[in-house]
């Protein structure tokens, strides 16, 4: 199976709990949800906290520190189940509330964490079936952390009576402004008798009849007809290694509904008991064994655990500015919170790449700010002492030295709350998106096609090239409306249904232009292959038939443009006959050597290209947006320079652009028009200077 990723006093103002009125909790509302004015009017800039790990006699020094730092938030509590309860049935928060009237003599909030990402030994050594069962059959042992089974009875009870006792202790104590669920909710996989026996009723749920289920997902196949509801297994592993894919889609859409329902769960109990408190979880970017869009209707706003230093392969920048734009979009583009944003090297048993200078931190985190971030939470205060994350640094190291990066973070926690007032109410506004199909994603981890193919990949050269330009990129999803767009961009679109071809025709027959890549419409929501001539239900709107294709192997081939400029191809070849649309470009080697690779197709008002390959070169991609404006009238930004990025959020009659300069040297962008510099209230000429690790925040009217 696939890989895991590894895994806010009393400022005593009565108006605090009157926070639905001041863009508290919008649970019957669907007002967008705002995280300044839920914080008190202050942009959220804070740190994750583990007082439980340090002695009490430094709490009120570490505060100090925070509140010099211009912290005004804190996340804590999220593994401590065995302090909150060290019995069954008996809590303790008693030290938590220390902790609290500390930070909030401070001025500091907090957002609590429901702790059951680590349930206690005593309730391992009590139910030990509470752990999930790997696909070998072989179940978890007590250790680590989020081992448990989502459908285990005793587990889903011992966790409704922690999030009640936590609800209940603080409902009233205006310290706490939230709750965070859970802790990065998203694995493991269990195969255990209670995932069986769920998935069993979840099928009967979905099918109603064994002949519905047996026909959708083809169990004519090598003999597997079931006869029996509990006759049908989990995608555990088998002799080989295999299971059929429709069996394997639904098994992942059933984890992904247990995830959901195990959050739902959790936020019932905190809204019936604190209805005014905030809840969000923290969630992973471009994590895909999870659908955001489908888990956060439970939520008030998006929040996630951004980690650049994990994006070895793009140059650190554009691939947290992915992960970004996807979080926003996977709650209709509100703006969301950081609730883990890195502040040093990570590491656990060995460190993980090498050291970024302090400065870059703040660069991150404003990059977050830029992508509609209106809070940022950096992960943690302190190196821990103890246990498993000794290497993963804080923002302070275990001697609690104000480092450079503290003071960088300290520099930021002052010009962010300056920046306040210009943030507030601004958003990111994108006329092109980029289609994220969970369901292909996960057709793809079931069968991945060739060795070299990978659909995030195809995400980030797509999203770089807009991006390179300074064209902000909303992500959506197939439930999603598209119509604000003027492109959208879905590639490798696997597993399509008549509703989202629907939507793809009504988009393009407005005028939109869409972007589809090779292994489009191959499956039906069942994960079955179509019959229809390749790309299937999609064909009359791309114009063109696939009559044959061939995966990358071991063979060069390029892509030869009209004008003759080339690049090199891999991964997989749809060899195109177009129907009606013109080519773009042909392959230039092999058999095929002359073929369509590349063709538009006009259609109602607008026009879809397909793209039959994955052109290694960027010069392909910027080549094909500078097209798209030409086409669409899409408004590109300057030429960014390598390591710089430029983003924009706006409100009524106001632009706010940041520059970022991730590199070592200095830059400059030509912005195109005289602009105000928002932090130092001087106006910047058209051609900004950056320097070295450094930001511009600059407003236009
Ligand atoms: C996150 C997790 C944190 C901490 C951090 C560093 O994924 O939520 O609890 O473990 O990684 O490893």
């Amino acid at each position: 199976m696939r890989a895991w990723r590894k895994t806010w006093v009393a400022v005593v103002s009565v108006f605090i709990l009157a926070s639905p009125l001041l863009g508290g909790p919008q649970s019957s509302s669907p007002r967008p949800f705002n995280l300044i004015r839920w914080n008190h009017g202050k942009f959220i800039f804070g740190v994750d906290y583990y007082p439980e790990a340090w002695p009490e006699s430094q709490w009120e020094k570490d505060a100090e520190m925070m509140q010099a730092a211009g912290i005004n938030f804190v996340r804590m509590g999220e593994f401590d189940w065995v302090k909150m309860e060290p019995e069954e049935g008996h809590f303790d928060f008693s030290w938590l509330d220390r902790a609290l009237k500390i930070l909030s003599a401070h001025g500091i909030h907090a957002v609590l964490g429901t702790p059951t990402a680590a349930p206690p030994a005593w309730l391992y050594a009590e139910y030990p079936d509470i752990a999930a069962v790997n696909a070998e059959g072989i179940r978890y042992r007590f250790g680590s952390r989020r081992n448990y089974c989502l459908n285990n009875p005793h587990f889903l009870q011992a966790t409704r009576q922690i999030v009640t006792a936590l609800a209940e202790h603080y409902k009233n104590n205006p310290a706490v402004i939230g709750f965070q669920i859970d802790n990065e909710l998203g694995n493991p996989y269990c195969f255990n008798r209670y995932c069986l026996a769920a998935f069993q009723n979840w099928c009967r749920n979905k099918y109603k009849t064994l002949d519905a289920l047996n026909r959708a997902w083809g169990t004519v196949f090598w003999g597997q007809t079931y006869t029996a509801w509990s006759q049908i297994p989990l995608p555990w592993n088998t002799l080989f290694g295999v299971h059929n894919p429709s069996l394997a889609l639904d098994y992942d859409r059933f984890f992904n509904d247990s995830t959901k329902s195990y959050l739902e769960l959790q936020a019932r109990i905190l809204r019936r008991i604190a209805p005014n408190k905030a809840i969000t979880t923290n969630e992973m970017g471009l994590f895909d064994a999870i659908d955001y869009s489908k888990l956060n209707t439970a939520l008030d706003f998006v929040a996630w655990d951004n980690y650049p230093m994990f994006d070895q392969n793009h140059s650190n920048y554009f691939g947290p500015a992915l992960a970004h734009d996807l979080m926003r979009g996977s709650k209709n583009n509100q703006n969301f919170m950081v609730m883990e944003e890195e502040a040093g090297l990570p590491g656990w048993t060995m460190f993980w790449g090498h050291q970024a200078p302090a400065a870059l931190y703040r660069v991150w985190a404003y990059q977050a700010v830029a992508h509609g971030a209106d809070g940022v939470c950096f992960f943690r205060w302190r190196t821990s002492t103890y246990g498993t994350e000794q290497y993963w640094q804080g923002v302070l190291d275990q001697d609690s030295y104000p480092n450079a990066r503290y003071r960088i973070i300290a520099r930021m926690g002052k010009e962010i709350q300056r920046l306040t007032p210009v943030l507030e109410g601004s958003h990111v506004v994108s006329k092109v998106a980029l289609l994220v199909s969970p369901d292909s994603r996960w057709a793809f981890h079931i069968q991945p096609l060739t060795k070299g193919f990978n659909y995030n990949r195809q995400l980030y050269r797509y999203y770089d090239a807009f991006r390179r330009r300074a064209v902000n990129v909303d992500v959506v999803f197939p439930q999603d409306n598209f119509s604000a767009y003027k492109v959208l961009v879905a590639p490798s679109l696997f597993v399509v249904n008549a509703e989202l071809v629907r939507k793809l025709t009504q988009f393009v027959r407005g005028g939109g232009l869409l972007i589809l890549t090779y292994r489009s419409g191959v499956k039906d929501s069942h994960n079955v292959y179509t019959t229809l001539t390749l790309p299937g239900r999609l064909a009359p709107l791309v114009g063109i038939a696939i009559h044959n294709y061939d995966p990358e192997t071991t063979q060069q081939q390029k892509i030869v443009m009209s004008n003759g400029t080339s690049y090199p191809a891999d991964v997989w070849f749809d060899i195109l006959t177009p129907t009606s649309a013109r080519v773009l470009a042909t392959y230039g080697e092999d058999f095929y050597a002359g073929k369509p690779a590349v063709t538009i197709n006009r259609y109602g008002r607008g026009a879809v290209i397909y793209v039959g390959t994955e052109p290694r070169s960027s010069r392909f991609y910027s080549g094909l947006v500078q097209l798209v404006a030409r086409r669409t009238g899409l408004a590109l930004g300057p030429k960014l320079p390598n390591g710089v990025e430029m983003a924009t959020r706006q409100k009524a009659g106001e632009k706010i652009i940041f520059l970022l300069n991730y590199t070592s040297q200095p830059q400059s962008v030509d912005v195109g028009a005289v602009t105000r510099n928002a932090l130092t209230g001087q106006a910047e000429n058209e051609s900004v200077p950056i320097p070295p690790y450094d930001v511009r925040v600059l407003t236009r009217r």
